[in-house]
């Protein structure tokens, strides 16, 4: 039954976009009447901003040419076009959506076949443990993406008996970590499901065509970019169309620097158009023939409705750019402001039974920031301390947590990295400990929350569940500890700044309680 329905649903949404059969027709009428009753009430919009039936049908066929020559040959599209079973072919694309969510092509590549590897099907992905989803999603970043699809995949075969929905709509609704750009590339790339979908790529290549220089963030704009994307995409392949949408925009139609002589939508372009009127007017302005850019462009078109009412033109405070080109769409919102913090983070390296380093990791609590990764003990800053404060603070911090006396002279303040996650700007202030063999931590149960703890070697490490953070913390200690090819005092590429050599932190004890007294570590980020 629910099949069936699903089916339906399928059969009505992929009509869309293909001409009206006598029968629909009636309907037509009645929904365009009550279409032109809601353009009543709703904020005008011009059709400068959206596309005729010819211009649809033009645009799908430049797109399309294009993309049959110039797309790129990826792993996943590969897997979409040969795999059969559509349950298969839709996990195929779930896991490469998700990955490709704020993270570039190239970088998601390497991952996608090591995770397809592991886990070719939905059934195998289901019983995998978040231990293991962390570690092959380490250095993607966002990790609660990972969790989100491994809990997906759980879903689907626990509750729905291993079969993915079918539709857009059931997508998003079902599935955990679905939202609306997910659900429909899915739907749309292993269905054939006739849906639009609007990601940045999408954004920036519907607002240059349309010359929406309103906000793109805004509730107006993003119901005017949906709706286009659901006009536009082509019955025939939805799927190659929306990847091509995507496509266009992360190589041509790029955010800086877009290759407008190389568009196959340049024709099409109103912002082009705008460039071009306005390099003709600069030029007659020169000669000072015609000053006029409208008549000195040939009649370029403009939005109709009055100036300012348009709610998807470039605002009035907000005026055309002639230096930024086409790259004057689209506007963005201010960013907001990321949360600025410090962390003292101890790298504690013993001697493994061969003689060989190994380091000291905790693993972080269950849910929140990086839930369940492992990290260098660490310990969020409240208040701003001197090297030798934090050293002291950091210590003491150790010593309360593993049961061990740290031997504080020996703890070396080594340099910071910075790492920006998406809404935190994190300094860590990175201290080293070398010291013998311990066989063990006993990490101090009297702690709200007792995280576990374990001893890795360089090779375990590379491969456990770790954040980029912590591989660049560890690098900047090899580099303290090998010293010769590193610039002290120089922040490299990777946000690190090492130490001049050769500092150490020499804490009196008696200091300790007065230092721990203004301090107050917080435990866990
Ligand atoms: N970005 C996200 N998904 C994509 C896809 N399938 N093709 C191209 N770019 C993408």
């Amino acid at each position: 039954m629910l099949e069936r329905t699903l089916e339906r649903k399928i059969l009505h949404v992929s009509r869309m976009g293909r001409p009206a059969s006598k029968k629909t027709k009636k309907k037509t009428v009645k929904k365009e009447e009550k279409t032109k009753a809601c353009e009543d009430i709703l904020p005008p919009s011009s059709l400068y901003h959206s596309f005729t039936t010819q211009e649809t049908v033009e645009l799908r066929k430049c797109l399309l040419t294009w993309y049959d020559k110039c797309k790129r040959n990826l792993p996943w599209r590969s897997l979409a076009n040969t795999e059969l079973d559509l349950d298969r072919r839709a996990y195929a694309v779930w896991v490469s959506e998700i990955m490709l969510q704020q993270t570039q092509v190239a970088t998601v590549i390497d991952y996608y076949n090591r995770w397809m590897k592991t886990w070719p099907t939905l059934d195998d992905l289901a019983s995998a443990s978040l231990e293991e989803v962390n570690e092959k999603w380490s250095g993607l970043g966002y990790y609660s993406r990972g969790r989100r699809l491994q809990e997906g995949a759980k879903k689907v075969v626990t509750e729905f008996g291993g079969r993915m929905p079918r539709i857009a709509e059931e997508l998003q609704k079902l599935l955990p970590g679905v939202g609306r750009y997910t659900a429909g590339a899915i739907a749309s790339i292993s269905y054939g499901q006739a849906t639009g979908v609007v990601d940045g790529n999408v954004i920036r290549v519907l607002c240059r065509l349309r010359c929406i220089g309103a906000n793109s963030g805004s509730p107006a704009v993003a119901d005017k970019l949906w709706d286009l994307a659901n006009h536009l995409v082509d019955p025939e392949r939805p799927g190659d169309f929306n990847q091509a949408m995507m496509e266009l925009g992360a190589t041509v139609c790029t955010p800086k620097k877009p290759r407008c002589t190389e568009c196959p939508l340049q024709s099409q372009c109103r912002a082009y158009e705008k460039v071009e009127a306005d390099l003709t007017s600069a030029a007659a302005n020169l000669t000072n023939r015609n000053p006029d850019p409208k008549s000195a462009a040939g009649d370029i078109e403009e939005c109709d409705l009055a100036h300012g009412s348009c709610t998807l033109c470039l605002p009035s405070s907000d005026h055309w750019d002639r230096s930024l080109g086409v790259t004057n769409f689209p506007r963005k919102s201010a960013k907001k402001a990321s949360r600025v913090e410090q962390t003292l983070t101890c790298v504690w390296q013993r001697r493994g039974q061969e003689e060989e380093p190994e380091y000291l990791l905790v693993q972080r609590p269950s849910s929140g920031l990086l839930a369940g990764m492992w990290e260098f003990p660490s310990m969020l800053l409240e208040n701003k301390l001197t090297e030798k404060d934090g050293g002291l603070a950091l210590g003491n911090y150790l010593q309360e947590v593993t049961g061990h006396v740290v031997p504080l002279n020996k703890l070396q303040y080594v340099g910071e990295v910075v790492h920006i996650f998406s809404h935190i700007h994190q300094t860590y202030l990175v201290y080293f400990l070398s010291t013998s063999r311990i066989e063990a931590v006993t990490i101090n149960e009297e702690l709200s929350e007792c995280p576990a703890s374990r001893w890795v070697s360089r090779n375990q490490f590379l491969e456990a569940a770790v954040s980029t953070a912590m591989k660049k913390i560890l690098k900047l200690c090899e580099r303290n500890n090998s010293s010769s090819n590193s610039t002290p005092g120089k922040r490299k590429r990777d946000g690190s700044v090492l130490q001049p050599p050769g500092r150490r932190i020499k804490i009196e004890t008696e200091n300790q309680r007065s230092i721990q007294s203004f301090f107050k570590p917080t435990n866990r980020k």
